[in-house]
């Protein structure tokens, strides 16, 4: 606690880690999945509500199902990598707080009549925790290449029964299912022979202030 990490660290998580389009034929074993997600779940998230869910396409099957949601220019890079997740949100959520957040039963009620709050909750928080899958990736020697570039109801349909009846679901909330792609991110073990110059960031005066 309050201890620094080392140069190298830094390194891995920040400074010399970099978004990746090419991948070295090097699969990512199930197990790796699993140590990202026991490292990822400890970020914290408002009300410890954890909204976000994950879906890891490993197979080609999988991958085709995404294909026809996907940018163009991400087609390539999707297909060759050896997983993609999709980072998604459960609109739901709330359904797990009394074993997530027992100590305040209140909680429930207060999203269960509040569609705009649980929206909110949802996308902020599973964007966080996507934010921690990366960094967790990172620090058990993946790299990452995130993705914004697909066609987000189709993604939903084909993974999330969007669109199809929704059993257990409060239908004038959640018509349509209550899982929700948010982002997607490629996964496996970088080339770094394909990397170009990395791009600048703002300088602190730009992007920060000190109040
Ligand atoms: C949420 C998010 C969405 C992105 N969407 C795309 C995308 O659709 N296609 C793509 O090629 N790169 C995408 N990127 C990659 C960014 O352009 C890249 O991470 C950024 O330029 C920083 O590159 P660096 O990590 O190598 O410094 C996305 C990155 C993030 C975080």
């Amino acid at each position: 606690m309050g201890e620094l990490v080392n140069d190298q660290t830094l390194n891995t998580l920040f400074l010399e880690a970099r978004t990746y389009s090419k991948w070295l034929p090097r699969p990512v074993a199930d197990e790796t999945l699993r140590n990202l997600y026991e490292l990822l779940k400890w970020g914290p998230t408002s009300a410890n509500s954890s909204p976000a869910r994950f879906a890891f396409l490993r197979s080609k099957e999988a991958k085709e199902r995404l294909r026809p949601a996907l940018a163009p220019l991400n087609v390539d890079k999707t297909m060759m990598a050896p997983v993609t997740v999709i980072v998604a949100y459960d609109l739901k959520f709330y359904e797990h707080l009394p074993k997530l957040f027992p100590h305040n039963p209140g909680m429930v009620k207060l999203f269960e009549t509040n569609p705009d709050l649980i929206e909110a909750t949802a996308k902020r928080n599973s964007t966080l925790q996507g934010a921690y899958m990366i960094m967790a990736a990172r620090a058990l020697g993946l790299d990452c290449g995130p993705m914004s570039g697909f066609d987000q109801a189709k993604v939903d349909e084909a993974f999330f029964a969007a669109g199809q009846p929704c059993f257990g679901c409060d239908q004038e909330f959640f018509p349509e299912g209550h899982v929700k792609s948010n982002f997607l991110c490629n996964l496996g073990y970088g080339d770094p022979t394909t990397l170009s110059p990395r791009l600048p960031r703002l300088p602190f005066n730009e992007a920060c202030s000190l109040l």
